[in-house]
């Protein structure tokens, strides 16, 4: 590979290909001609070496544990943001002046609520169905309501007036989903409060108590929130990026990634933590049983919240997190027997060279569990909550995809490796 050529040799002829280099001074080799040219395709299993696009939102480098969205580092946000701030800063490039602030705050505020028939969809749904669940389907159902914005070219001004009716009514709908699944009354979003007390009145208030907005809990949603809100290609923002390609509306791409997000290999690791621990616990605290079931190669157990796709020597949003969850312990003077299982498996797993050799260490969703756990949310709204704190990377990338007049549906090949020339066989000739 020379400064911008890359050069492949197939059946013995060679062939140019065009070298590609980020900001960050990251390479990759352009092979979108290379079946024209040479009739190959390339093969990557689960796309784990391949770019399906060009991003200006966030840079990730998993050797190094850096995660930056739109070049200020994650550590910076966690510390001086805001989630609502950070959330304008993915979707529109750049971090808001007070008077784009004010402005996107109170239309955070004024469509909290959601249409009254809309509420009804919820009784339909059994009290024991997941919230996650209900989550997707509700913002797919929003499309129903707005069919305005329901269109393969929205104007600018529509698609901030999606983007905005979404980041607020995705609190109200999870924590509608959440009260359903409880059997409680819903609790109606309120303009007198901020974005994460808003969320945590209409999770725990109830007729008989309303809510005491604890800064504690809200500072520790506020980083979490923020550490979630985007992370480039992973599953869901794909997902969300493959649905929108073939210009389906937001709601849809949205509530689409939302059903990715909550595989147990993705977003759902963070409830799964939970269920491991607690099966831990079960069967009498035993760590290493565990620790070696997740290293015998014939068992499909795998520690949850351990690993990550492309972090291999520490995820920076776990190192933050940390730090925020023994603070919120500490601070709530919270003593849970489950969480110091988490912090024995934690250790245990951190010397073990299986682990190590294998660079698994701890991802954002083995600490969001400890941290969700401390503050009262139960385990089936753990995914959900990522939900909300990853909604504005999926905007932001839908919206980056949508205003590039380039951006082609996605579509990927694949190797065929089956049966050939086969004949229609009448069903009373088949065996
Ligand atoms: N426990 C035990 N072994 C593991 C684990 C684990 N958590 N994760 C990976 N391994 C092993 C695999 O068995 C494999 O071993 P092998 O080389 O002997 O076959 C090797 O490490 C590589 O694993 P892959 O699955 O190939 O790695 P990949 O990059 O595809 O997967 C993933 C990453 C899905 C996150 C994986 O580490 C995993 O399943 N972790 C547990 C689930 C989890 O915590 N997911 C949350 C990720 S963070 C997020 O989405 C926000």
């Amino acid at each position: 590979m020379s400064d911008n050529i890359a050069k492949i040799i197939l059946d013995g002829k060679t062939y140019e290909l065009p070298v590609v280099v980020g900001t960050m001074g990251e390479k990759a080799v352009d092979i979108s001609k290379l079946r024209d040219m040479t009739g190959y395709i390339t093969l990557d299993n689960g796309f784990a070496n391949t770019g399906a696009c060009k991003s200006a939102i966030t840079f990730l480098d998993g050797e190094n544990g850096i995660l930056n969205y739109r070049g200020i580092t994650i550590e910076e946000l966690a510390e001086e943001s805001t989630f609502i701030e950070t959330a304008f800063l993915l979707i529109y490039g750049h971090l808001p002046n007070e008077q784009e602030l004010n402005r996107f705050s109170d239309g955070l505020t004024r469509f909290s609520m959601i249409h009254e028939d809309l509420k009804g969809f919820f009784n339909g749904y059994p009290s024991s169905g997941h919230p996650m669940g209900i989550l997707s389907a509700m913002i797919g159902s929003l499309a129903a309501y707005y069919p305005e914005l329901v269109k393969p070219d929205p104007s600018r001004e529509e698609v901030d007036s999606i983007v905005v009716e979404l980041i607020s009514k995705v609190r109200t709908i999870s924590a509608f989903s959440y009260k359903k699944s409880r059997g409680e009354p819903y609790v109606y979003p309120r303009h007198d409060l901020k974005y994460i007390p808003n969320f945590l009145n209409m999770m725990f208030s109830s007729p008989a108590k309303e809510y005491e907005i604890n800064e504690i809990v809200v500072d520790a949603l506020q980083t979490l929130f923020i550490l979630h809100a985007d992370h480039e290609q992973n599953c869901s923002t794909s997902t969300v990026r493959l649905v929108g390609s073939s210009k389906a509306n937001l709601f849809a791409s949205i509530s689409a990634g939302i059903n990715a997000l909550w595989g147990p290999l993705h977003g759902g690791a963070n409830q799964s933590v939970f269920t491991m621990l607690t099966q831990i616990q079960k069967e009498g605290g035993d760590i290493h049983k565990f620790i070696n079931k997740a290293k015998d190669s014939n068992d499909p157990f795998r520690l949850m919240g351990f690993g990550h796709r492309v972090y291999k020597n520490f995820d920076p949003r776990a190192k933050i997190i940390k730090r925020k969850a023994d603070a919120v312990l500490n601070d709530l003077g919270i003593h849970d027997p489950l969480l110091d299982l988490a912090k024995r498996l934690e250790e245990v797993a951190l010397k073990d060279s299986y682990f190590i050799e294998k660079k698994l260490y701890p991802n954002v969703d083995f600490y969001s569990g400890i941290i969700y756990k401390a503050i009262g949310i139960p385990e089936d709204m753990y995914p959900v909550m990522f939900a909300i704190g990853r909604l504005p990377g999926w905007v932001a990338h839908w919206k980056e995809m949508i205003e590039n007049p380039k951006n082609k549906i996605g579509r990927p090949r694949q190797i065929y490796t089956g049966e050939v020339n086969q004949h229609y066989i009448p069903i009373e000739k088949r065996s």
